[in-house]
């Protein structure tokens, strides 16, 4: 991507891609410098290629209709009261994620598979340093939501850095990625290596060296940087909270993103259902071990199924469950909120400081007459975005 993944600079087709609100802060804060996350570490005892565990960070990106249900969902800007039953995508909705991995030459062992990956400095989330490091470009997810997918809603692909595809410019090596493969379901019937009815899971051949190896569980879908006795559909299935939220992450939740140790294999089976976006994975026993589901299955308070969205979770989490703040409240300059720059211009015309003409040639801004506090901009903040984009709904195949 030529933009060095900077979606506001980028000026070809007027893309807009969205980030989710929220996390900011809590168990895994994004870095200052590129916003992102901390992911599970690359592990030497999984990577053929490493000699000591490196740290892996990644960021994700919704398109516009992905934006949309976001803005649904964290539609006041007071995070607590954040609206997770708004938590269902439409049809078309894309998500992209990429996966750096921390680059320590000294840890690699053989040809090193990210010579000329592309590289970032970031900084660690969790310290107050501001010393930079390197991480370089290793997995790109991809999730759709797409109704052809008919038990999940959803497909979800990753691609690996590919050092041995040419590129004309170091620029370029964005674009050097091959697919590892493409899940529509969690093949809830494959219960052992080599099964052969694994068929909502196509693994490409031709992965290359050292990330051939990497599969989920059974050989379903994963990317490197991802726990191999998970899968992408199956962690992604958990994404749920439960109203009422309580200072409990784990209650809030109601179940973890893949199953502990300690769980059975048939009970591990539950965390490979093939459920839609609109059905929660459901509330399970709680600790020591949250490996069976809890009988009967538990109504009240009522628990929100979040489409597959993990960081949507996150956000939620962070912001209801853990009652963060909003972040950004204090730094958004008063004349940005929605409406208040036109209410300011217009009490600037009122008493005189300003010529409408001057304000229709949009040429100017606005002197500030008064800062306006956000709550009291509630109803506005609502109205922005309210209509997903129609030309992107109309555009989708099957519609
Ligand atoms: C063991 C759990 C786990 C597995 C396996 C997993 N993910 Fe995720 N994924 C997460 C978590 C947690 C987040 C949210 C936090 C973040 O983005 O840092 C996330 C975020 C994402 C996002 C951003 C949007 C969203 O839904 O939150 C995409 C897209 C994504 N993953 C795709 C994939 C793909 C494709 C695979 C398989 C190659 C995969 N994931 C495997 C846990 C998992």
């Amino acid at each position: 991507m030529p933009h060095d993944f900077v979606p506001q600079n980028q000026t070809l087709g007027k893309k807009h891609w969205f980030h989710v609100p929220m996390m900011t802060s809590g168990f895994f804060p994004r870095e200052p410098r590129h916003g992102l996350t901390r992911e599970r570490s690359l592990r030497a005892s999984e990577q053929p290629w490493l000699t000591s565990d490196v740290g892996a960070f990644g960021i994700g990106l919704y398109n516009r209709l992905g934006g949309y249900t976001i803005g649904q969902v964290f539609d006041d800007p007071e995070p607590s009261n954040a609206n997770a039953a708004a938590s269902q995508f439409i049809d078309g909705t894309l998500v992209v994620k990429i996966l750096f991995a921390e680059y320590d030459p000294a840890a690699i062992t053989g040809p090193d598979p990210l010579a000329h990956a592309p590289a970032w400095q970031i900084q660690d989330p969790l310290s107050n340093s501001n010393g930079t490091f390197e991480v370089r470009l290793i997995q790109m997810d991809v999730a759709v939501k797409d109704p052809r997918a008919t038990e999940t809603g959803w497909v979800f692909a990753t691609f690996v850095y590919d050092e041995s595809l040419p590129a004309a410019t170091p620029d370029q090596r964005w674009y050097n990625l091959t697919p590892v493969g493409l899940a529509w379901g969690n093949d809830p019937d494959v219960t052992f290596e080599g099964d052969p009815d694994l068929d909502q899971t196509w693994i490409n051949p031709a992965v290359p060296a050292p990330f051939n190896d990497h599969v989920g569980l059974h050989g379903r879908l994963n990317g490197p940087v991802d726990n191999p006795q998970s899968a992408c559909m199956s962690c992604h299935s958990t994404a749920q909270v439960r109203d009422g939220a309580t200072s409990s992450v784990g209650a809030y939740t109601a179940a973890r993103l893949l199953p502990d140790n300690s769980c059975s294999a048939l009970q591990q089976q539950h965390w490979f259902r093939n459920l839609s976006g609109s059905e929660p994975f459901g509330q399970m026993t709680t600790p020591p071990d949250f490996c069976v589901p809890a009988d009967p299955p538990v109504s009240s308070p009522p628990m929100r199924p979040l489409d597959y969205s993990l960081q949507v979770q996150r956000g939620l989490v962070n912001g209801v469950a853990l009652d963060h703040a909003n972040p950004c409240l204090a730094h958004i300059p008063p004349e940005q909120l929605p409406a208040a720059a036109r209410q300011n211009l217009m009490a600037a015309v009122e008493a005189g400081e300003l010529k409408r003409t001057e304000i229709e040639s949009r040429s100017i801004r606005p002197p500030l007459i008064q800062p306006v506090r956000v709550v009291e901009k509630l109803s506005d903040w609502k109205k922005v975005g309210m209509q997903p984009d129609s030309r992107e709904i109309d555009y989708y195949p099957g519609r």
